[in-house]
């Protein structure tokens, strides 16, 4: 993408065109190097909604994802553009609550989530891979997204859901179409409206469950959402059902964006994949860069609850203050050539976010899912390769590939 020459402060980072193949990365350079704290003042698609401040380096997007009494979740939701989407039902999911209602809902969660404990489903994630993989037996080509990255994330997520295994398509299918309401191909009724479509089907299917666990009680996440208390009182029916798409947005979308980008990055850098196959203990290593490198939400935003100061630029009570992760894990303060995958870099990152209340809760399911998701494919098929061109989601919040086609080379034996 040309920058040489345009006007940095003037650009408009809501240009749908921008991101047709993923982030502009070389305008976040640009921004990083120029204006770190970046104005956008409007939306292509929502000439209503506000513009936004763009927070680009490492060190401010640790600064605000720490404060959350300056940069509230709750007083605006947590998307650049809400796009329609009614901000009580942002609200009523705990990544768009602040404290002290998020800590204690998040803490239903937490002791499920500790390393220990994940680390407890590593043979049943490392089967429900091999059972993908198995799959593909007998074919030459296959599509990663599709045939390996969505199904095996849906069905963890799924089992910790309680949802069956034959709804895992229908989940997959809300999931993206919700999150990826701007790219054509994952929702073809257009952006405006993705809101009325979805968020019906969303509840509707979501509360066929809840009916179920009412009647009878598992010890999957749903149930822990419907017989929770917070403060004595019990969720009400449009916060169990957010918060269970709130899990399962989570856990169907991001790993398999990272497995998806990951497995890119090693076939178009091959002497990086044989790094791994010749010594496979470096996989976790190669889970850290690809998340620094992909962080598969481009960005998440706060509010701010009063007028403040952001690296010398003046913040208003009510502006929008967008984390773009895409730009702080390629910052050149942090990172020597940042564009370079290197499975031996073993950096820190802000993929799950940059520390403060609302770091992920994921973070020990997704690296499990991702590392054996990267083993077991290269075990199986080492000489992988590229069969043309993946697509990008076309999004300013998916940082994800749409389809990634491969040829799978012989089975090892
Ligand atoms: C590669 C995988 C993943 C990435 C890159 C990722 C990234 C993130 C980020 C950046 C946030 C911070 C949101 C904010 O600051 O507003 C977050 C929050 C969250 N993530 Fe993940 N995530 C991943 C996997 C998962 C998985 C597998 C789950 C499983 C349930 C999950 C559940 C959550 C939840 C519930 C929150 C909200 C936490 C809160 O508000 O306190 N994530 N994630």
């Amino acid at each position: 993408m040309a920058t040489v020459g345009r006007d940095i402060e003037s650009v408009e980072l809501t240009q749908q065109e921008l991101w047709a193949d993923g982030p502009p990365l070389e305008l976040f350079r640009e921004m990083r190097s120029k204006c770190p704290i970046h104005r956008t003042e409007r939306f292509e698609e929502f000439p209503e909604e506000d513009g936004f401040w763009s927070v680009t380096t490492a060190e401010d997007i640790h600064t605000v994802s720490r404060d959350w009494e300056t940069y509230s979740s709750e007083r605006g939701g947590v998307l650049a553009a809400a796009g329609g989407f009614p901000l009580e039902l942002a609200q009523a999911m705990f990544i768009g609550m602040d404290p002290p209602k998020h800590d204690r809902l998040k803490a239903l969660f937490q002791r499920g989530f500790t390393p220990k404990r994940i680390a407890e489903h590593e043979e049943r994630i490392r089967e429900i891979t091999r059972r993908a993989l198995d799959r593909l037996e007998g074919r030459d080509t296959a599509d990663l997204v599709a045939d390996v990255g969505q199904p095996v994330v849906s069905r963890v997520i799924g089992s910790f859901m309680g949802i069956a295994e034959e709804d895992d398509a229908l989940w997959a299918e809300l999931v993206n179409s919700t999150l990826g309401a701007a790219d054509p191909d994952l929702n073809p009724h257009g952006l405006q409206d993705a809101v009325t479509v979805y968020v019906p089907q969303i509840f509707e299917n979501c509360q066929k469950l809840i009916a179920e666990r009412r009647e009878n009680p598992t010890d999957d996440l749903t149930s822990v959402l419907i017989h929770s208390e917070v403060d004595g009182e019990k969720l009400e029916e449009h916060e169990i059902v957010m918060g269970f798409f709130l899990l399962i947005a989570a856990g169907n979308d991001s790993t398999k964006a990272t497995y998806c980008s990951a497995m890119r990055a090693l076939m178009e850098a091959p002497e990086q994949k044989q790094i791994l196959l010749d010594d496979p203990s470096l996989v976790p290593d190669a889970v850290e860069e690809a998340l620094r490198m992909f962080p598969a939400f481009a960005h998440f935003r706060r509010t701010a609850t009063k007028d403040t100061e952001l690296n010398g630029q003046q913040i208003k009570e009510g502006d929008k203050v967008v984390m773009w992760y895409v730009s702080s894990n390629r910052d050149e303060s942090r990172y020597e050539d940042p564009d370079r995958f290197d499975v031996t870099r073993k950096p820190e990152h802000q993929a799950f976010g940059a520390g403060g209340r609302h770091f992920c809760l994921g973070t020990a399911l997704a690296r499990l899912e991702l590392r054996i998701l990267i083993e077991e494919t290269l075990a199986r098929y080492p000489e992988i390769e590229l069969d043309g061109r993946p697509q990008a989601v076309e999004s300013l919040f998916l940082n994800q590939l749409k389809t990634l086609p491969v040829k799978l080379g012989p089975r090892a034996a």
